[in-house]
């Protein structure tokens, strides 16, 4: 298979566009009219389902209705939030604080890690490779946890000191807070409970954070911190910040802004997850608008099949009523589509570009 090689033009930082006071956003960065943040918000007091995840360890009337709040969210929403999921709410501060910290180093210190297209590891600033495509007013940083030979220290910020430690012990318990999380969605679908551990791979699953870095941006009207998409992977548990909102979650023809719990993490289903369940559970677009007081830092963990196995509806999903809706593909093959065109809604999984770009 083909793969991108290098970025088509010069990387410019989001965050050394941001700190150098201009009070005008570089073309690069307007998006069109019709994809800007204010395209029709639908009402801001609805919010995604926040469901307590200990009521599964509960009687079984609390077990059985935790067990179809869930279901239930992922069939309506696609989203939900979780608490009392199991992992150290002081970890999850640490872990978002540690990588502010990462963000706020000299530039020379994080280049060290700037990253290529060829594996998307290590600091970035563009998801794609189009020469000319209007970018995302954000930075980030990739790296792999699991499965262990893509797991490369040396990858991984040596500053600050306590990044490697706060990051392998979070990784450790949102990787645990993934395998409960499948049981569930595979009893929902009325499947044997390891079903879709066993589709992601067994003990092979793949385990990977973007961490987000959304410069405070002088012009927030114009542009996006992240375009329209729907999660490639699995399924993400993504720990937003908790003092400044920027996710929105598509409802219809409009985008509600998630309201962050206290500690919670929010939970989408990937496009995989699409797959698997013969588009029982969809996967849900989202995009990030930005402001021009507060820079906001996200974790995006996801949770992903083992990258060469051939990911397809499950048989006991597919009936003569609901043939196979997808082809088997590896998730290799399918992660391509994004590397190379960047984030465009769920064009990839055939569906129609609502937000072109
Ligand atoms: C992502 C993502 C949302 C956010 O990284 O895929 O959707 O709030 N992030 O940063
Ligand atoms: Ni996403």
């Amino acid at each position: 298979m083909n793969c991108p090689g290098d970025w088509p033009e010069e990387i410019v930082r989001v965050q050394s566009l941001s700190e150098s006071g201009i009070n005008a956003i570089p073309q690069k960065y307007i998006k069109p009219l019709e994809s800007r943040p204010s395209t029709i918000v639908t009402d801001q007091n609805i919010n995604i389902p926040l469901i307590d995840l200990q009521g599964i360890y509960g009687d079984d009337n609390l077990r059985e209705k935790t067990l179809s709040q869930v279901s239930e969210a992922c069939r309506e929403w696609g989203f939900f939030q979780v608490v009392n999921h199991g992992v150290d709410p002081d970890l999850m501060d640490r872990a978002r604080e540690v990588w502010r910290e990462f963000f706020h180093q000299p530039m020379e210190v994080k280049q060290r890690y700037a990253n290529s297209p060829k594996t998307y590891e290590g600091y970035g600033s563009r998801l794609g490779v189009e020469k000319g495509a209007i970018l995302d007013w954000s930075d980030y940083y990739f790296l792999h946890y699991l499965p262990c030979n893509l797991k490369d220290f040396n990858k991984w910020p040596a500053l600050p000191s306590s990044l490697r430690d706060i990051i392998t012990e979070y990784s450790e318990q949102v990787v645990r807070l993934g395998g409960v999380l499948l049981k569930i969605l595979s009893i929902n679908l009325g499947l044997k409970e390891d079903f879709l551990q066993n589709a992601f791979g067994g003990n092979d699953v793949g385990a990977c954070l973007r961490v987000n870095f959304y410069p405070k941006c002088p012009q927030p009207d114009l542009t996006l911190g992240l375009s329209p998409h729907s999660d490639p992977g699995g399924m993400t548990f993504l720990l937003p910040d908790q003092h400044v909102p920027g996710l929105q979650v598509r409802r219809g023809d409009g985008w509600i802004t998630v309201k962050p719990a206290p500690h919670a993490f929010i939970v989408n289903i990937g496009d995989q997850i699409q797959v698997l369940s013969n588009a029982i559970y969809r996967s849900v677009e989202h995009r990030v608008i930005v402001n021009s007081a507060k820079e906001r830092v996200s974790l995006a963990y996801f949770y992903n099949p083992k990258s060469d196995l051939l990911i397809q509806p499950a048989k006991e999903l597919v009936t003569p009523d609901k043939p196979a809706l997808y082809r088997p593909m590896t998730f290799d093959e399918y992660r391509l589509y994004i590397r190379t065109k960047g984030p465009k809604g769920k064009s990839q999984l055939g569906e129609s570009i609502n937000s072109p770009r």
